[in-house]
């Protein structure tokens, strides 16, 4: 995927929450290009993080904008919650939104980039009628609700048909994020593959120097770019 350039998000979920603040900065020093921010309830997944009030705080000191990530079942409840928070960019699950076309729109009429997000046993076709709406899509590629877990392989053939998916519905324009178990050492194939925002918790926070760990995941991901 030649000249085309790859954001880096790193997953504050893998970060220290008792000192937050100094994680973004560290990230920001390795050149993060974006702070991804996953929202869990404990009820769509087995985990529970943060609401717009730290949201709220992230934003006070991140210089880079917030990839908010809503892992919750009620959505359309929370968006504009989380957009006075701050949330330049907002992504929401396929599974839980019956009303998707309408929530997408909600979202981009708030001002922010509404993205959609797809779990590891979800099909590419269940985004087919919303492809020419979204800003972007989140490829999971792992089952949500934790850092640290095993990346699924079958995710790089996901990310190769939802690119010819959006590029059939005449959206080339809108970038494909991938989230779960990337490090150094996959970081190319995905790019490879079509991704160009890149989501790292453990393989940026669970490292000595995280600012190093955030240029180390980012020049491998430019060098298959360039
Ligand atoms: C999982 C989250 C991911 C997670 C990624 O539900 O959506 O963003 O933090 O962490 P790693 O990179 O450690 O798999
Ligand atoms: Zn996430």
């Amino acid at each position: 995927m030649i000249g085309k350039r790859v954001r880096i998000a790193p997953s504050i979920l893998s970060a220290d929450f008792a000192a937050l603040g100094a994680a973004i900065a560290a990230a920001e020093r390795g050149g993060a290009d974006l702070i991804h921010v996953d929202v869990l309830d404990g009820h769509f997944v087995p985990n529970i993080t943060i609401g717009p009030p730290v949201v709220k705080s992230m934003k006070q000191v991140a210089k880079v904008p917030l990839d908010v990530h809503l892992m919750i079942s009620d959505p359309d409840k929370y968006v504009e919650a989380f957009v006075e928070a701050g949330a330049d960019m907002l992504s929401v699950h396929v599974e839980v939104l019956p009303h998707l076309h309408r929530t997408i729109n909600f979202i981009k009429n708030l001002g922010v980039k509404a993205g959609v997000v797809l779990n590891p046993s979800t099909s590419p076709v269940a985004i087919e009628e919303i492809a020419a709406e979204v800003d972007f899509v989140l490829v999971m590629s792992v089952n949500p609700g934790f850092g640290g877990q095993k990346f699924i392989p079958s995710s790089l053939q996901k990310v190769s048909a939802i690119r010819r998916l959006l590029d059939r519905a005449g959206n080339d324009g809108a970038p494909i994020e991938i989230d779960g178990g990337i490090d150094v050492s996959n970081v190319a194939r995905v790019v490879d593959a079509g991704v160009e925002i890149v989501v790292a918790g453990s393989a940026i926070f669970h490292t000595p120097d995280p600012a190093a760990a955030t240029k180390a995941l980012k020049d491998a991901a430019a060098a298959v770019a360039s």
